[in-house]
């Protein structure tokens, strides 16, 4: 009896995790243009940053291209949820392209403050990780791209130098909660009149899935976060999970494509999924690993969500 318990693998499970609602809104926006307007739909950009997601609505006949010019004129083009460059929207305009905009309202909110630091006549500095969609949309709100600094690091943080004007910093959505506590530390100690968010750029979905995966890790000898290599909220979850004591993390699109012999030595394991992976894969990752072993679920819950975003297109009735 004993030598069975031994075999038990405890699996702690991370809640909240998988789509927050402005994924959700996204995906939603992709189908209901499709039964509005009929196959293709072109999607700038993927929609969000999930394999599954992306090969599902592709196969329902949305078309993700990265240019604009690819989009023929009688076809309608849906935003993604990273935003966009102002360039990008008068592009489509100007091509009087049918445009919806599936941005996420918290993305579409750094914008509005990007824009009005910039109106105010204050010098920008973004936190974020550059060539992320999320970033260039976000650098593209400075009419000539001047007004605004891109730093990754508190080390840029530390040395950067900046245009003498009344400076503003803003945040990518989906960053480290703790790294840019640090990063905004060192600008507020540099540059002690910068102007701020009331409350932090970060969003909730990113800041819940980053704590209920410090709840979960410590202890754990494999933490497995299900979500795309392109997906930056997925990308933190597993440097969280390595930050809060568990003794390997690692990212994977699913069960179909996880190495299964790490976890062969584990007793205890973390899951948790990225805001743009879908429930069905932690639920297919699970009965896989039930039947590869025998496992013991324990729920670690350190948020309940009730969040839902306004549809971006009304369907015609
Ligand atoms: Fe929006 Fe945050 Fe999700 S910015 S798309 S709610 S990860």
């Amino acid at each position: 009896q004993a030598t069975d318990d031994l075999s038990i693998l405890t699996v702690r499970l991370a809640s909240p995790r998988g789509f927050c609602a402005g994924v959700e809104r996204a995906i939603r926006t992709v189908e209901d243009t499709l039964s509005q307007y009929g196959r293709p739909v072109f999607v700038r950009h993927e929609i969000v940053h999930n394999v599954h997601v992306v090969s599902r609505l592709a196969a329902m006949g949305a078309v993700f291209v990265e240019s604009l010019d690819e989009v023929p004129s009688d076809r309608p083009v849906v935003f993604s949820a990273h935003g966009a460059p102002i360039s990008a929207h008068q592009k489509a305009d100007s091509r009087h392209l049918v445009k919806i905009d599936a941005t996420c309202p918290l993305v579409l909110k750094v914008h509005n403050q990007t824009r009005r630091h910039i109106a105010a006549g204050r010098h920008v500095i973004l936190i974020g990780h550059a060539g992320h969609p999320e970033v260039i949309g976000t650098m593209g709100q400075a009419p000539d791209g001047g007004s605004i600094t891109l730093i990754e690091t508190e080390d840029e943080a530390s040395k950067v130098s900046l245009p003498d004007a009344p400076l503003a910093y803003v945040t990518q959505t989906t960053l480290s909660v703790d790294e840019t506590r640090g990063i905004i530390d060192v600008l507020k100690s540099r540059f002690p009149d910068i102007a701020g968010p009331a409350k932090e750029d970060i969003c909730y979905a990113t800041s819940n899935r980053q704590a209920a995966v410090k709840a979960t890790a410590p202890g754990t000898d494999l933490f497995v976060v299900i979500g795309s290599e392109t997906s930056s909220n997925s990308v933190r979850l597993v440097e969280t999970a390595l930050a809060a004591g568990s003794a390997k993390a690692v990212l994977t699109d699913g069960a179909d494509s996880f190495d299964w012999s790490l976890c062969d030595a584990a007793r205890s394991i973390g899951v948790s999924a990225g805001a743009s992976a879908p429930e069905e894969l932690v639920e297919a990752f699970l009965t896989t690993l039930a039947k590869k072993r025998p496992i013991k679920i324990e729920s670690v819950e350190t948020a309940k969500e009730n969040i839902v975003f306004k549809p971006a297109l009304r369907l015609a009735s």
